[in-house]
């Protein structure tokens, strides 16, 4: 696979991103994912102060000298503290998103810091370039968790962004295969970052109900809703039907909070209730059916990767 920009920005032997996730990207994923050359992100979003201090510990403990990143998701309400703790335990690269690229960019960078942000249209990413920001990820609406109102797929997204920034364009939403990087890199992105996959793996920290589960989807598991409050692609299961019922109602944004309640997300994808959690995931789960280690998982896509280049060069 290429060695490029994005690899020697981020020091990566692959330019391959494991995205944060809430409540699947602990410390054990990061970890091995930065172990396997690729980034590994701890997902900040779920963690209070304590929780994230100690998988901070552990994480540079296993990591040591390799690059790792934090992702901090700007719509909860200790970021601050989230960004000094990640800069006091000596984090470099910080991956933020839901939120404006000017809150921490300029912060972060004058720490010394490498910044990516996540990017759902062409407009934002050119706010990034503006901010000051290294590289920008452009999710598409095939994504899982939390997703940009614009319903852009990832295929109409990548080449929007590249004609409106210079800096590295990272492609996710709706990747898990070797093949899926080689269109992306075809398409003009410098790199890739994955979810749903990464979080279809033994050291993700999900329930093991929630990947049993996932092993059962097909192309109709998954919908993007809650559009009057966070745009969220959740599993179908019972507390989705809730949610799409009072959607069909014409519930308003107050009815859909109070439905949401607190914890839901903890409650499924942690806790492993499937009827009542809520449960974030990509369409792209449809295609997923093993569960392998993350070792293994990236040198599979290596070589999916290689594949497709020689067969597209026989065209
Ligand atoms: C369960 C789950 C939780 C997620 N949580 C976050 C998050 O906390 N912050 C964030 O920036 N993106 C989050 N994402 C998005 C991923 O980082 C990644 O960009 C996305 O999954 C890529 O699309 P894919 O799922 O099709 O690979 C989440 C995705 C999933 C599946």
């Amino acid at each position: 696979m290429i060695q490029n920009s994005l690899c020697s920005l981020l020091q990566l032997q692959y330019p391959i991103i494991q995205g944060g996730m809430v409540y699947a990207s602990g410390y054990k994923l990061a970890s091995a994912c930065s172990k396997a050359g690729i980034l590994g992100v701890l997902g900040a979003g779920s963690m209070s102060l304590d929780i994230l201090e100690q998988q901070l510990i552990k994480l540079k403990k296993k990591v040591q000298d390799r690059p790792v990143a934090v992702n901090i998701p700007l719509l909860y309400s200790k970021v601050n503290e989230q960004v000094d703790l990640c800069l006091k335990h000596g984090i470099k690269i910080f991956i933020t998103s839901a939120g404006s690229p000017k809150i921490f960019t300029k912060k972060l960078k004058e720490a010394g810091c490498t910044v990516l942000h996540v990017v759902s249209n062409d407009d934002l990413a050119a706010k990034c370039e503006d901010a000051g920001v290294d590289a920008v990820i452009a999710e598409g609406f095939e994504a899982g968790g939390h997703n940009g109102r614009d319903e852009l797929t990832t295929l109409t997204l990548i080449p929007l962004v590249k004609k409106r920034v210079s800096i590295p364009v990272i492609a996710a939403g709706g990747i898990a295969s070797g093949e899926a990087i080689a269109a992306m890199m075809v398409l003009g992105a410098d790199g890739v970052q994955m979810g749903t996959r990464f979080l279809m793996t033994q050291e993700s920290s999900v329930h093991e109900n929630y990947k049993n589960l996932l092993r059962e989807s097909t192309s109709h598991s998954t919908e993007l809703v809650m559009k009057k409050v966070v745009p969220v692609r959740l599993w179908k299961n019972e507390f989705y039907q809730k949610i799409k019922k009072k959607e069909e109602s014409d519930a308003t944004k107050e009815e859909l909070v109070n439905l949401l309640g607190k914890g839901r997300a903890r409650k499924g994808m942690l806790e492993g209730d499937m009827v009542e959690g809520e449960l974030e995931i990509g369409q792209v789960c449809g295609l997923i059916k093993d569960l392998p280690k993350v070792d293994d998982l990236v040198k599979d896509l290596v070589s999916q990767y290689n594949l497709a280049l020689s067969r597209i060069s026989k065209f």
